[in-house]
């Protein structure tokens, strides 16, 4: 009788007993073939058959909406930014958590992920940033930087040996030349941090410092990327915590040009701590005593045009994310005029990268993306493989009128003036008196316009060059042109009477 109430007791037990916890810190971490580490944390609570808790990733966190547990198998759906749901399925097997990964943005994944004692990425806390004050101008950028930027064309593959034959085709194609300095390479060329702090580059860059003396050596500028939240958005080490340290480190290398990313601070920091944060790095690069150009990269959010400036930026980024379409880019356009005002010398609004080149868009598209980024005194930071260029790419990037409008002293940003019919019009002021008009045919047909010269505030008799055909043309009287679908015609005073 004894033993039957013991078995009886044991088999109504054994599920309790031996039933899977799920409750705990559940961290995958894995060294990447190209040697950084991508982490990724699930901190879970287990009440009966459910889950709560987060998933920490370094480009944010997510909170468990739905869950399920069934005997060691899990599952659970979380919400991404953009409202997608994000699923991981698997099983308790020993101490381990297998799992499918289910992300919209991504190919299904497998992870498997360890015990923890501590999550690595909640840990990080927000730093309290320096009381804000007015960072005097470092005196560069006094027109918008130009360059060349790995991300649009290469994202995570730049490697040495793409930016060593960048810098080589930037000299031979004439864009160093016509003003392109800046070789800028983007996200995904961190490694980890060494026991005192400072951070490695990962394995497709062996030696940054050599490879910034190569840069230097061909007449040009290095430059590199970081973020003040302890990831990168492509989920790279960031510089979180080691600011003062990565600013010596990049001076150390011969960096003249950060871009910094907000990325992963917003899982710290609200977006009203920005402005303090990017202060914080313009600080630390000051420190160093070298002149490094300094961009933030935190899509336009705050207003940031009306504070980008003092706490040390060269240039903002004034909205999220370029692609190489046609709609994206315009998009992009119809937020600038209303924000012209702060770009001036040394300071400027940054639409984000050029994509002329990169085969999403038509010659035409292209010609209108490169005019409006030149009326706009937008940085002109290249994205497209320079040593392999069409003609026409040729002649859209390195067209000298053009960059001249995009140079000019003035530094004043043009704006939208009116729309007639599908054309859009915008003018630029320039230096010792001079103008440039754009007209821009938004309708996917030909348009045939006559300028409206005295609606523009263009009087007297002025002699303009039609910046992509080289004809001049005279106000006034010469007025007549036929803008191809989603084309542009960019004029510019030649002489002023
Ligand atoms: C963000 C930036 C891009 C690029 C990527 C790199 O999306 O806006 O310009 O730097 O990060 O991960």
């Amino acid at each position: 009788m004894k033993r039957l109430i013991a078995f009886l007791v044991l088999f109504l037990a054994a599920p309790l007993l031996f039933a899977a916890d799920f409750t705990g810190i559940w961290l995958y971490s894995s060294k990447q073939p190209d040697g950084h580490t991508s982490q990724m944390v699930l901190a879970l609570q287990q009440t009966d058959n459910k889950l709560t808790g987060k998933i920490e990733h370094p480009w944010g966190r997510l909170d468990i909406k739905e869950s399920k547990v069934d005997g060691n198998h899990f599952s659970i759906t979380a919400i991404t930014n953009e409202g997608h749901p994000y699923i991981c399925e698997g099983a308790l097997d020993g101490d381990q958590l297998r799992f499918t990964v289910r992300d919209p943005n991504d190919k299904p994944y497998d992870v498997v992920a360890a015990r923890a004692q501590s999550d690595p990425v909640r840990v990080a806390t927000p730093l309290t940033p320096p009381a804000v004050r007015d960072l005097p101008p470092n005196g560069l950028a006094k027109t918008p930087p130009m360059g060349w930027n790995s991300w649009n064309l290469f994202a995570g593959r730049v490697d040495d040996k793409i930016v060593r034959e960048m810098a080589d085709a930037l000299v031979s194609s004439g864009m160093r030349d016509a003003g392109y300095i800046y070789l800028n390479i983007d996200d995904t060329w961190e490694g980890d941090r060494d026991a005192n702090g400072v951070i490695q580059t990962n394995n497709k860059f062996p030696d940054m410092k050599a490879l910034a003396d190569y840069v230097h050596s061909k007449g040009l500028k290095f430059g590199i990327y970081s973020s003040p939240g302890p990831y990168t958005c492509a989920g790279y080490q960031g510089s979180y915590a080691d600011e003062a340290q990565d600013a010596k480190t990049y001076a150390g290398w011969g960096v003249d040009y950060l871009k910094y990313d907000w990325c992963s601070a917003s899982n710290l920091y609200p977006d009203s701590a920005m402005r303090a944060v990017y202060q914080k790095m313009a600080e630390a690069l000051r420190a160093t005593n070298r002149p490094i150009v300094y961009s933030l990269c935190q899509y336009g959010r705050e207003n940031v045009w009306e504070w980008g400036a003092v706490v040390g930026g060269n240039l903002w980024r004034t909205t999220g994310d370029i692609n190489d379409t046609y709609k994206r880019m315009m998009e992009i356009v119809d937020t600038q005029s209303a924000i012209a005002k702060w770009a001036g010398p040394g300071h400027w609004n940054d639409p984000d990268m050029l994509e002329v080149g990169n085969g999403g868009m038509t010659t035409d598209e292209y010609r209108t993306h490169m005019s409006l980024w030149a009326m706009f005194a937008a940085p002109l930071l290249a994205g497209n493989d320079v040593r392999n260029m069409s003609t026409d790419t040729r002649s859209i990037l390195l067209n000298k009128d053009v960059i001249a409008i995009d140079q000019d002293p003035l530094g004043q940003q043009g704006q939208f003036v009116f729309k007639r019919g599908d054309v859009d019009y915008w003018k630029r002021q320039l230096s010792g008196g001079a103008v440039a008009i754009a007209a821009v045919n938004r309708a996917n047909v030909p348009a045939s316009v006559k300028i409206p010269w005295k609606d523009l505030g263009v009087g007297g008799n002025l002699d303009f060059k039609d910046v992509w055909s080289g004809l001049r043309v005279k106000a006034l009287s010469d007025s007549g042109f036929t803008i191809p679908p989603h084309g542009v015609v960019l004029l510019r005073t030649e002489a002023l009477h």
